[in-house]
C-alpha cells in the first residue's frame, strides 16, 4: 500500500517506521526530515494549503492517507483553565493546525479522486474534542478545534458517500501517547495508561486495516471503540 503521512510529529514518526516495517511504501509530509530510513520524505508546512497542493500536485494519489498534525500546546500557549484564559489569536491558532489541514488535504484529493476510487483518509483526533464526553470542561481551544474536526469528518463523510462510494475518511483518538504534546499533561496518568509512540501506531494501524466505506464519517479510539461526537 502507498501512504501519505502528514507531520512528522512522535505518531506521526511512529506510523511511519511501522509502515515500512511491514513493507508499505511511505511518503511523510513535515517541516523538518525525521531521517527515517525507507520513508521519502516532503518538506512542507501542512498548514499552508498553497504549499500542499505545490507539492502533492506531482505526486500520484495514495492508498491511505494519515494526517497526524495536531497542536495542545506551544512555547506561546498553554491550554486554557478558565474562559479568561482563551484568546481569538489561541483559538484561530488551534483551528489552523487542528481542523484545516485535514480539510485541505481533503479538498486536494476530492478534486483528484476517481468515483471509484478506495482511498481512506484518517486524521487524528482526540477524545477530548466529543461534545457528549466532556465531563471535565477546559481546554477551549483544543476541545473546539477537535470538535471542528470531527465535524468536518462527517460532512466529508456524507460528501463522500455521495461522490466516492468506495472511499473512507474517518478520525481516530490515538489514547494518551508519550510525546512532545501529551509531555506536560502527564501526571496523574492512572498506571498502563499510557502508550509509546510504537504502541499506539500498531494500534492505530490496527483500526486503520479495519476501515470501510461504511465507517466514514465516524471517529474511532486506538482499542477500535466508536467515539460519539
Ligand atoms: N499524544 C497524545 O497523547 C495524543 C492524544 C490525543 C490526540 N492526539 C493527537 O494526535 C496527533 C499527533 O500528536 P503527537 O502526539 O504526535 O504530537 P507531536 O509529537 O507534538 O506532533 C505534532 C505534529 O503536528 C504538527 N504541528 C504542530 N504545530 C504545528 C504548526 N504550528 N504548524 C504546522 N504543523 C504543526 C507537527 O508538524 P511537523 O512534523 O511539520 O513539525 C507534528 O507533526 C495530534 O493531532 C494530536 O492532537 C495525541
Amino acid at each position: 500500500m502507498r501512504y501519505w503521512i502528514m507531520g512528522g510529529g512522535g505518531i506521526g514518526r511512529a506510523l511511519a517506521a511501522a509502515c515500512v516495517e511491514r513493507g508499505d511504501e511511505v511518503m511523510l509530509f513535515s517541516r523538518t526530515n525525521p531521517g527515517i530510513e525507507g520513508v521519502e520524505w516532503h518538506a512542507l508546512d501542512n498548514t499552508d494549503e498553497d504549499a500542499m497542493n505545490r507539492v502533492c500536485d506531482e505526486l500520484p494519489l495514495p492508498d491511505r492517507v494519515i494526517n497526524t498534525v495536531g497542536m495542545l500546546h506551544s512555547d506561546k500557549r498553554q491550554p486554557e483553565k478558565r474562559i479568561e484564559q482563551l484568546t481569538e489569536a489561541g483559538l484561530q491558532e488551534h483551528m489552523r493546525v487542528n481542523t484545516w489541514p485535514t480539510l485541505a488535504l481533503a479538498k486536494l484529493l476530492s478534486a483528484r479522486m476517481e468515483r471509484r476510487q478506495p482511498l481512506l483518509l484518517a486524521a487524528l483526533s482526540a477524545r477530548v474534542g466529543s461534545i457528549s464526553d466532556n465531563r471535565g470542561g477546559g481546554w477551549y481551544s483544543y476541545r473546539i478545534s477537535k470538535a471542528a474536526l470531527n465535524m468536518a469528518i462527517k460532512n466529508l463523510g456524507v460528501e463522500w458517500a455521495r461522490r466516492f462510494p468506495a472511499a473512507c475518511v474517518a478520525g481516530l483518538h490515538p489514547g494518551t501517547v508519550a510525546t512532545a504534546l501529551s509531555a506536560p499533561f502527564r501526571a496523574g496518568l492512572p498506571e498502563g495508561q499510557l502508550q509509546t509512540p510504537g504502541q499506539a501506531a500498531k494500534h492505530l494501524l490496527a483500526v486503520i486495516d479495519g476501515l470501510a466505506p461504511e465507517h466514514s464519517g465516524r471517529i474511532f479510539a486506538w482499542d477500535g471503540q466508536e467515539i460519539q461526537p
